[in-house]
């Protein structure tokens, strides 16, 4: 094992050696560790551990925590690589100084890689192509907002970016903003709620931003509450009633003034995100600077990639397509270890998550017999299953709302089975009522999750998306079968699954299949409304008490009603 520590040449020093610790990490908006040894990938955000949501700040619990995953002494971590550039020295400092009291001395060799990369590097080294397009769009990160990447062989070249100030996501943070929500948080809401607009942007927000070339021009010339502040000039909504508007939405109070205006707001600027997604694509595509072998497949990612909505231009325009699942800040600690290992491992394509739902299932997971001794500690009355999705495939036919624990949690926002809570997805009274129990908002859609088998059943020009990344339209017998879980403008956000993704969770809705002939359950993430997802089995039992469900399935314990 390589010990050495002052380096200037990475590649000389490190290709020799059979295998390198990698620890990445994220120290901003959505921070995070993760930790790459050999082919092995442990991920976690610090918002699951610290139990608050979107957490800022370096990263200590989910650095032990990936140590702890991997079995990997603090003294053996090779290379730390943070996702950020530091321009400034004390904040350097700092990420030095907390990286010594977590791993020790001697002093592990700190590389940076600068944000837009690091997103680039978390599509790239999990696409499995060689040759593609990475594109990236967020808010900001590094003074940009929005990047083209050429990936070839293992190297990623950039060739066009925008400024901090020429920012899309910026765009739709201020809309979201405006309308009373958080910006950097509440954006999905906006795009929820735009599935209720009819028209197209009937406020012409071109004027306000716009494609140029291979970015993007912010007319607005400002970011923030500057944008809100011309943005509602523009639109003619009025700023100091955006904490009525998002009252008025959360209660879905329709018939109200503010709900129509909120709607063609919302709609108008989903539309023209759209619009300028669909005109940036078409330039990729044209643009002589790019050669047309590198033109057929793109990864996409950042903060805007979340917008599943947009996501469908993506797939239009480039039908090969990959949407790494953890797009937003969040992604950024792996992608900063990947393009770290990428460059010490003569840039080796390794990984390939698009066909392997585990790939996401890096997070912590828990004991049987110590869930049992939890159990038995707090006085929950449970049963020990012997044939678990029978069981709970006859609680769903009944109408009962499930949360589901098991095995490793997922990485990224999606629930995706293993910190989900299910239900039948064809009933709209069910879904009305899970959403009061929840506390959500009554016009954010739920999100099934479709048997493989019945991917076609249920959707329009489908392909099988494992990661709730992409809308689709419904077929006729989909919003008939998925009436609770899809949006009113007939789409939805699919997880396709197949059994080897997840046996357990994949049983459970072949079971509920078997009494029902309906391939899909309904899937929402296990957490209680604006918390992040549980993590540990203690606040899976919290969240199940208080949101009111009716049973739990912690690995093969059953829990029934409190
Ligand atoms: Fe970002």
């Amino acid at each position: 094992m390589f010990k050495q520590r002052k380096v200037k040449d990475i590649y000389v020093v490190f290709h020799l050696s059979m295998m390198v610790t990698i620890l990445g990490i994220h120290d901003g908006h959505d921070a995070g560790a993760a930790l790459i040894k050999d082919d092995e990938i442990h991920a976690v955000n610090e918002e699951r551990l610290s139990r608050e949501k979107y957490h800022r700040g370096f990263p200590k619990r989910s650095i032990k925590e990936v140590l702890e995953l991997s079995s990997t002494d603090p003294a053996d971590i090779d290379l730390v690589a943070a996702a950020g550039i530091y321009r400034k020295k004390k904040r350097l400092l700092q990420l030095k100084k907390c990286i010594k009291e977590i791993i020790g001395e001697p002093e592990t060799e700190l590389l940076t890689v600068h944000h837009h990369l690091a997103h680039s590097a978390g599509a790239y080294f999990t696409s499995g192509w060689k040759k593609c397009l990475v594109l990236t769009i967020d808010a900001a990160g590094d003074g940009v907002s929005s990047a083209v990447f050429i990936g070839d062989d293992g190297e990623l070249k950039k060739i066009a970016e925008s400024s901090y100030l020429d920012s899309v996501g910026d765009f739709y943070a201020s809309i979201t903003e405006m309308l009373g929500f958080v910006p950097m948080r509440h954006e999905g809401k906006i795009m929820a709620l735009s599935g209720y607009h009819q028209g197209e942007d009937d406020f012409g927000f071109e004027d306000c931003i716009e494609v140029s070339g291979l970015g993007f021009k912010n007319h607005l010339e400002v970011t923030g509450s500057g944008s809100v502040k011309k943005l509602s000039e523009k639109t003619g909504f009025p700023l100091k009633r955006k904490k009525e508007c998002s009252n008025v939405l959360r209660s879905g109070k329709k018939d109200h003034e503010l709900w129509d205006t909120a709607v063609k707001i919302a709609g108008s600027a989903q539309h023209h995100l759209e619009n300028m997604l669909e005109e940036w694509c078409e330039n990729i595509k044209k643009s002589e600077m790019i050669q047309d072998e590198f033109k057929k497949r793109v990864c996409f990612v950042g903060g805007v990639a979340q917008n599943v909505k947009a996501n469908k231009v993506i797939k239009k325009e480039f039908p090969e397509y990959w949407i790494f699942p953890h797009m937003g800040d969040g992604g950024l600690a792996l992608g900063a270890a990947l393009q770290v290992k990428a460059r010490l491992d003569k840039r080796k394509i390794r990984w390939d998550w698009k066909s392997d739902l585990n790939s996401v299932l890096s997070g912590p997971k828990f004991l049987s017999k110590d869930i049992e001794s939890i159990l038995k500690e707090e006085g929950f009355v449970y049963e020990k299953l012997k044939d678990e999705p029978e069981k709970v495939a006859e609680l769903l036919e009944g109408g009962k709302f499930i949360g589901l624990f098991q095995g490793r949690m997922e990485y990224g926002p999606r629930a995706l089975g293993n910190r989900s809570i299910v239900m039948d997805p064809s009933s709209e009274e069910l879904r009305d009522e899970l959403n009061e129990r929840l506390g959500r908002e009554p016009f954010q859609p739920f999100s099934p999750t479709i048997l493989r088998s019945f991917m076609h059943t249920y959707l329009q020009e489908p392909d099988p998306n494992k990661f709730m990344t992409m809308s689709y339209h419904l077929t006729e017998r989909g919003e008939n079968d998925l009436k609770g879980a899809a949006h009113v403008d007939g789409t939805c956000r699919p997880q396709i699954i197949e059994r080897e993704d997840n046996e357990p969770y994949y049983d459970i809705i072949d079971s509920f299949k078997e009494r029902t002939q309906i391939g899909a359950v309904l899937n929402t993430s296990f957490n209680l409304h604006g918390e992040p997802i549980v993590c540990r089995p203690g606040e899976a039992l919290r969240s199940f008490n208080k949101i009111g469900l009716d049973s739990l399935l912690i690995e093969d314990f059953l829990i029934k009603e409190f």
